[in-house]
């Protein structure tokens, strides 16, 4: 990770950008907060390494002339249009039974949202500081949206690495209904076998990958499985259409969909 980045801002908002810094500190990112004149289009063209902005609308990632955030209001539409019959995933994370789930790779939580707006209690995991302050901010935000505050009371946001919590959950006994799991995959599968052409990654894919490590040592998450399936009872992996299973362990049902499907793991025998 870069020692020190760039937290952009302008004179309006430096006290709370000064509150990012020191939040990203604790979580071990060191930001040099410097105040610009004017946060627009044209600045982040001429300034296109990764750095962070803070404006009215909170915490960015930006780089070659181009921010993001995890931005949940923007899901809103989709959420609205969305129901328990018409979701695979909510078919694959029996959502309709209002389950504890904990999703172990939270990324931008577009997944987790759409869950705990179909019924869920998400418990919602991601190891990297950077989004996981960008979730954090997200989650504040909507939970002062009128639409939004009722999905975001049933998120729980927690900074871990996944194996370490999983393992916590196990030692204690703490079962959950199901653990989703939608880690990183490469653009090939692990067979060196090509995946169909992928549509155009978005914008916010472009700048997350700018976040995480290269292809080679991508982490695929194959560690997660066994431990998932030590704290609940239905473990559902969302992977692309043709990818490989995660661990090589073949799923005891699949549901597929035009660019993704989704794995589902039973222990029957857990006890709970
Ligand atoms: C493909 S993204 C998940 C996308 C997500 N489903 C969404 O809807 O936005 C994978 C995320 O999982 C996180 N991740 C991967 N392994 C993890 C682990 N062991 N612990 C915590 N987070 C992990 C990565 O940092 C990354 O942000």
């Amino acid at each position: 990770m870069v020692s020190e980045m760039r937290l952009y801002t302008e004179a309006e908002f430096e006290q709370k950008a000064q509150q990012f810094s020191a939040v990203l500190s604790s979580r071990g990112v060191q930001t040099k907060v410097e105040v610009v004149e004017k946060l627009n289009a044209r600045f982040y063209r001429l300034n296109p390494e990764l750095a962070l902005s803070v404006d009215i609308d909170g915490l960015w990632l930006c780089a070659n002339g181009m921010k993001m955030q995890p931005d949940w209001k923007a899901e809103s539409a989709r959420l609205k249009r969305a129901s328990l019959k018409s979701e695979m995933i909510a078919r694959a994370c029996h959502l309709a039974e209002k389950p504890n789930l904990i999703d172990a790779t939270a990324g931008l939580g577009h997944d987790s949202l759409l869950m705990a707006h179909l019924g869920a209690n998400v418990t919602l995991l991601e190891r990297h500081p950077i989004l996981f302050t960008l979730l954090e901010d997200s989650h504040a935000q909507a939970m002062q949206d009128p639409f939004l505050s009722a999905v975001a009371k049933r998120i729980q946001l927690v900074f871990s690495d996944s194996a370490d919590y999983l393992i916590q959950q196990a030692v204690q006994h703490n079962m959950s209904d199901v653990v989703y799991l939608d880690p990183m995959f490469p653009q090939r599968d692990q067979n060196q076998q090509a995946i169909k052409k992928q549509a155009q990654v978005k914008k916010q894919m472009q700048l997350l990958h700018l976040l995480l490590p290269e292809d080679g040592e991508m982490d695929l998450g194959d560690n997660l499985l066994e431990l998932a399936q030590k704290v609940a009872k239905r473990v559902v992996v969302k992977r692309p259409r043709l990818a490989v299973f995660l661990a090589n362990q073949e799923p005891q049902h699949q549901w597929q969909g035009d660019a993704c499907r989704f794995d589902a793991y039973f222990q029957h025998d857990l006890l709970v």
